[in-house]
This record gives C-alpha cells, structure tokens and sequence, in this order.
C-alpha cells in the first residue's frame, strides 16, 4: 500500500526535479511501508537516513535551480523546506524512542506535506519565464 504517488500533473516542467520528486515519493513510501508493517527499529531507521539525505540533496538542488531562474520568493520556499526537514528529524527522534503511533502521524504528516508543497509551492517554479 503506497502512502502518497507521483503523477505526471505533479510536474513542474524541469525533468531532473520531477525526478527527484518522484524518488522522493518513493522513499516515503518505502518508510510508510516498513513503519506500518512495524518492522525493527534497525531496519527503518537507515530508511529515515536516506530520505534525510535525498531532501537535503534534493532540496539543495531545487534551491539552486530557483535562484538560477530568480524564482520570487526564494527565502519563504527555503524556510518552507526547513519545516519539512525539522519534521524528518521528530520521526527519527520517533522511531528511535519506538513511539510508533507517533512516527505513522508523523508519515502521513510528511507525505502530506510534501504532495502540498509539489503542487503548490514548486509547481510556482514552472511559472517563472525561463
Ligand atoms: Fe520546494
Ligand atoms: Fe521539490
């Protein structure tokens, strides 16, 4: 059972970040998944890492193309991409203390969130003349 899907109206018309979006999604999934199916802390706490790792490297990158494009409103995009970091750091503080009703609101948070901020908050980024 996926938790949240790319699709293609998700696009902001720049092929890398669609396919950053994408991996995005998936890992999300993956950790969906693995905290539903309670598996070992072991086990989905390297899950938590990577997707830790991919929004920073996503991020970063998105942050780049938008100041190269001199997207409007760079500093509130970036504040926005802190919220979502901060919320990735409670779910390994979670997972870790083995709250799992905790870490479950906390994907669905997340997942929320990040399928919001594609639609409304990147999908801007295509508006801009390039
Ligand atoms: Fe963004
Ligand atoms: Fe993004």
């Amino acid at each position: 059972m996926s938790l949240f899907t790319w699709k293609p109206e998700y696009s902001v018309r720049d092929v890398e970040l669609d396919i950053h979006h994408q991996k995005l999604f998936a890992i999300l999934n993956s950790v969906y998944e693995n905290v539903m199916n309670s598996r070992e802390v072991d086990h989905i706490i390297p899950k938590i890492d990577e997707l830790s790792a991919y929004t920073c490297y996503h991020f970063s990158a998105e942050e780049q193309h938008m100041l190269e494009a001199g997207f409007p409103g760079l500093n509130e995009h970036i504040a926005k991409h802190r919220e979502f970091t901060n919320s990735i750091e409670a779910l390994r503080a979670s997972y870790h203390d083995n709250d799992l009703e905790v870490s479950r609101d906390l994907i669905i948070v997340l997942g929320e969130w990040l399928l919001n901020h594609v639609i409304k908050e990147d999908r801007k980024y295509s508006e801009v003349p390039q």
